[in-house]
């Protein structure tokens, strides 16, 4: 007989159980002219979003960040690996089944302007979101639907914004725009690519902050990409740093940015807030450059570069290593021999 803590402890297993999850992602893009060569632009990735959470992706461009997106929202297809929503794996790239998918998965992009088209009305793009999301809603219906998106993302009163062109409108009112037809199709999940950096400094955290209110509103799971290891922290309940394709390290987002430890991280976090011009914490710039996808280094990817590295580092590939509680790296420092070294990461850890 379960106890009543049980049963709450169960329903409450069953609520964090994942909206979305994928399992061993992995997209290699052929190379042009070549039957063997390919881009090792995502590998292995799992990843866990989970209703009312925001999950931050991280890393620095060419980290293949866009490519998860991407083939989560099923824009792509995978070289293996399942994607999961609500615990059922799917895969749906065209008709009925992807239409279904699109409904719970919408994506928001980097550049609102690019992703509105400039001839249509913002009565338009969310009138067209409207007919295809409920396609039952009747005239008087689907004008409060309308309405209530506006009002949703904070473009009040909506009967100013209606009649806009894309141009009549700033760089945060379009990406408002941009999210309130994302829910026009009330997603679960909301996959978020960069989708402030485009947009003034100053408007940024508006934007971040609707999104946060959003997520609270409507349970949403997010997923955030971005290249700023800063506002993960501020905005994002976990974070998962990205390098080459593949996921070093994850934690909650206080944890992995107040103390990192993949070496990979510190270099993120210390060169903040650019991380396209890794420096070291004493300011010289960190060893080489991202490595070759298509022939990335064997053993842990970050090797060259890695001021930690060790023999095993440029041969095996690290397995994922629990540091902390909730906290994983997938680098040899956190292995059971490597204590040595392991002083030496957490120093600089410190
Ligand atoms: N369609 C494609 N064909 C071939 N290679 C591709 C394709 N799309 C992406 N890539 C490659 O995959 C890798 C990852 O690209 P991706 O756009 O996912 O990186 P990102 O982390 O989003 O970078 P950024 O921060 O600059 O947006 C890159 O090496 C890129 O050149
Ligand atoms: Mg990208």
């Amino acid at each position: 007989m379960p106890t009543p803590h049980e049963e709450v402890t169960k329903s409450d297993t069953r609520l964090d159980a994942p909206v979305l999850e994928t399992i061993g992602l992995t997209k290699h893009f052929p190379v042009h002219g070549s039957r063997t060569r390919a881009v090792h632009a995502v590998d292995g990735i799992d990843i866990q979003l989970l209703r009312g959470k925001v999950a931050a992706l991280v890393g620095e461009s060419g980290s293949g960040k866009s490519t998860v997106a991407r083939l989560i929202a099923q824009l792509l297809n995978s070289t293996s690996g399942v994607i999961k929503l609500d615990g059922m794996p799917v895969k749906a790239h065209a008709g009925r089944k992807f239409r279904r998918y699109v409904r719970n998965v919408q994506m928001i992009l980097q550049d609102p302007f690019a992703s509105l088209n400039p001839i249509h009305t913002v009565r338009y793009v969310l009138g067209r979101s409207i007919r295809i999301h409920h396609p039952k809603a009747r005239k008087a219906e689907r004008d409060e639907l309308l309405k209530g998106l506006l009002t949703q993302v904070d473009l009040v009163p909506p009967e100013r914004y209606l009649d806009k062109f894309p141009h009549e409108l700033s760089g945060g009112q379009r990406q408002r725009v941009a999210i309130a037809r994302a829910l026009g199709a009330t997603p679960k999940v909301l996959l978020a690519d960069e989708p402030v950096s485009m947009l003034d400094v100053s408007i940024r955290i508006g934007v971040l902050n609707l999104l946060q209110n959003l997520k609270l509103k409507f349970d949403l799971a997010i997923l955030y990409i971005t290249h700023d290891i800063a506002s993960a922290r501020y905005f994002a309940d976990t974070t998962m740093v990205m390098y080459a394709g593949q996921i070093i390290e994850r934690g909650p987002s206080e944890r992995v940015t107040q103390n990192p430890a993949h070496p990979y991280t510190q270099l993120l976090i210390a060169s903040a807030p650019d991380p396209d011009q890794l420096t070291g914490r004493d300011e010289r710039p960190a060893k080489g450059e991202p490595p070759s996808l298509i022939t990335p280094p064997p053993g842990c990817r970050f090797n060259p570069r890695c001021p930690f590295a060790m023999e095993r580092c440029l041969s095996q590939q690290p397995p994922v290593f629990q540091v902390g509680d909730d906290q994983e790296a997938a680098c040899w420092l956190y292995a059971d021999d490597a204590s040595v070294d392991r002083e030496a990461a957490f120093g600089a850890r410190a």
